[in-house]
């Protein structure tokens, strides 16, 4: 019944949630199980914030100019990046300029099966119409301590009262921002993950796109 080729109706999927809310790997995760193509908006908002303390430039400029090649730099997942991103995500020319890629990205995904987009806005702003949504919260002390566990697996030193307050920063910036504030879209589905490990995650979040997907078709065939 459904075309051999193109976006399934379940696309775009959007995940939006919290910084340390586990968005990112159930994302991830969603996109694999799915065969989908994933994109991690908030790479292209620390690719924004990388250049404007790299090379001083105005955070508008930067992200008109953006060269997507830079989303693979390392330096996109350091903190000093993440804070800067919350800052420059406040302005509204700076969301303008990442729409379209955003939108192009979601409506033909480059492997043209379907998308998972994830972020903040994902649900409200960028794809309204989404056909599934979810927004992925946890406890922000359990936040914290993920992350300082994925920071100190890099390497990385720090204390959990720094991670946590970085964390309340950022969450306080993104939901009280003007433009496109952090929040759940009226029909997304929350999940809050504090008690929940990446699989049950998972598997919470396929069982509400089956549902989407009227039941296991189209989708069955995914869920080994
Ligand atoms: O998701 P991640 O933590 O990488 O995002 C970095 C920052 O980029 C967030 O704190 C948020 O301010 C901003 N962001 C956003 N909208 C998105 C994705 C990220 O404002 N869709």
């Amino acid at each position: 019944m459904a075309a051999a080729s193109g976006p399934k109706p379940t696309s775009p999927i959007a995940i939006d949630g919290p910084a340390a809310s586990g968005k990112g790997t159930l994302a991830r995760r969603v996109a694999e199980h799915l065969g989908f193509d994933w994109l991690d908006t908030g790479l292209l908002y620390r690719a924004v914030a990388l250049s404007v303390l790299d090379r001083g430039l105005d955070p508008i400029q930067a992200a008109t100019i953006l060269n997507l090649r830079t989303l693979g730099d390392p330096r996109l997942r350091d903190d000093a990046v993440a804070q800067e991103a919350s800052r420059v995500a406040a302005i509204a020319g700076v969301r303008a300029a990442l729409l379209a890629y955003q939108r192009g990205f979601a409506e033909r995904p480059p492997g043209g099966r379907g998308a998972v987009l994830d972020g903040r806005d994902v649900g409200t702003v960028v794809c309204p119409g989404a056909p599934v949504k979810l927004f992925v919260t946890a406890d922000v002390a359990i936040r914290a301590q993920r992350r300082l566990s994925e920071l100190h697996s890099r390497g990385l030193a720090t204390t959990y009262s720094a991670v946590l307050e970085d964390l309340q920063q950022r969450d306080a910036r993104d939901s009280q921002r003007a433009v496109a504030p952090l929040r759940p879209a009226e029909d997304a589905l929350v999940l809050d993950t504090s008690a929940l490990d990446a699989d049950q995650a998972l598997a919470q979040a396929i069982d509400l796109i089956e549902r989407k997907s009227g039941g296991s078709s189209g989708m069955g065939s995914a869920n080994a």
